[in-house]
């Protein structure tokens, strides 16, 4: 049995995963997987937030499926997901935004995916007050950062048949920081002649995804940019319960959906599962089961065909087990 570390994660976490994992379960697969608490549950229960069996399921496993976790604005803990992110070094952010049949969203043709940054820019927390009236961050952008995710980009664009690679930034104001990662997106495309590159200033970036999706392939960007930008993507493709992600460095992956927790629908049943179940579908790629990764796709795209079988964020008055099962059904 291949073992997968597995976090349910707060508010709609526990319903979204137990939808996906009984969707997983029809392939017959020898995959097990191995269950913990996560962020402010796992507070809740035990006082800490990344509890030290799960650090250590995951650096046996080294996959794991992540549902969301909450992070209090303002105040109180640091984002269990910036930590996990850092505590693994997991560097690339992987958010590939395709439009998906039926999903009502103002475009046809999206397929755009994002490599954002992930242990670094102004994500590193250091904020300094200065008074009462003003606040400092800091943003941190190394070249060992800026290359390997620029790298993993060209890498990906390679191993998917994709054509281009453009660099997001705000190299114009910032010009040291930003400067830094543009100029070594510019190094680095030299190695990759067989793959287009450009760059792009983050604004204009925002307007022609809105304008012109289609023109765009594979996007690479500092942390913040990618943030936004990935969030743009999962609008242009009908919002944030459809967009997968991987978090990933060259050994261990996590999978998770790009939305949070959701609390103003927790516990309802009324959430959208597709995201958390093309993130699996993403591992299930990752794990070499491309077959049975495209058989859940299929089964999917074939429920999204009716809208009344879909959650009532894409149209539909399917609870969200309702539309698990709906894909259960199809794929037997
Ligand atoms: P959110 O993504 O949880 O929700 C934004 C809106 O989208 C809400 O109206 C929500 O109901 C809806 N929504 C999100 N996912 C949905 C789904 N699967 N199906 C149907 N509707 C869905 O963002 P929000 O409210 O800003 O954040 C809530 C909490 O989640 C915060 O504590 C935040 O820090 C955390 N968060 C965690 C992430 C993670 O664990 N990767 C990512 C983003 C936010």
């Amino acid at each position: 049995m291949r073992k997968i570390t597995c976090f349910e994660g707060d508010g709609i976490g526990p319903e979204i995963t137990e939808a996906v994992l009984s969707i997983i379960e029809q392939l017959h697969l020898p995959l097990e997987f191995e269950k913990y608490d996560l962020g402010l549950t796992a507070f809740e229960k035990n006082g800490t937030l990344i509890p030290e069996d799960a650090v250590e399921s995951l650096k046996r496993n080294k996959v794991a499926l992540k549902g969301p976790c909450t992070t209090p604005i303002g105040h109180g803990f640091r984002s269990v997901n910036v930590q996990l992110r850092l505590l693994f070094d997991l560097y690339a952010n992987v958010r590939p935004a395709q439009t998906l049949p039926n999903v009502i969203s103002k475009y046809d043709h999206v397929d755009v995916v994002v490599f954002r940054e992930n242990t670094e820019d102004l994500y590193i927390g250091e904020e300094t007050v200065i008074s009462e009236d003003e606040v400092h961050a800091i943003k941190k952008i190394t070249r060992k950062a800026s290359e390997r995710i620029i790298k993993a980009a060209f890498e990906y664009a390679i191993e998917n048949n994709r054509h281009r690679v453009t660099c997001v930034h705000k190299a114009n104001i910032l010009k040291k920081s930003d400067g830094l990662f543009l100029s070594v997106f510019e190094q680095i495309s030299k190695e990759y002649p067989e793959i287009q590159s450009d760059s792009l200033i983050v604004d204009a970036c925002c307007m022609n995804l809105v304008m012109y999706p289609e023109r765009y392939d594979v996007l690479v960007m500092p942390n913040l940019y990618g943030d936004i930008v990935s969030d743009l993507c999962s609008g242009l493709i009908g919002g944030l319960g459809v967009l997968p992600s991987c978090n990933r460095n060259d050994e261990i992956a996590l999978f998770e959906a790009v939305h949070g927790s959701a609390p103003d629908i927790a516990g309802k049943n009324l959430a959208n599962p597709t995201a958390l179940l093309l993130s699996a579908c993403m591992m299930l790629d990752h794990l070499n089961y491309h077959t049975e990764a495209n058989r859940v796709r299929q089964a999917l795209y074939h429920v999204l065909e009716n809208q009344k079988l879909c959650t009532k964020d894409l149209g539909g008055d399917a609870l969200c087990s309702e539309f698990a099962h709906s894909i259960i059904e199809y794929l037997r």
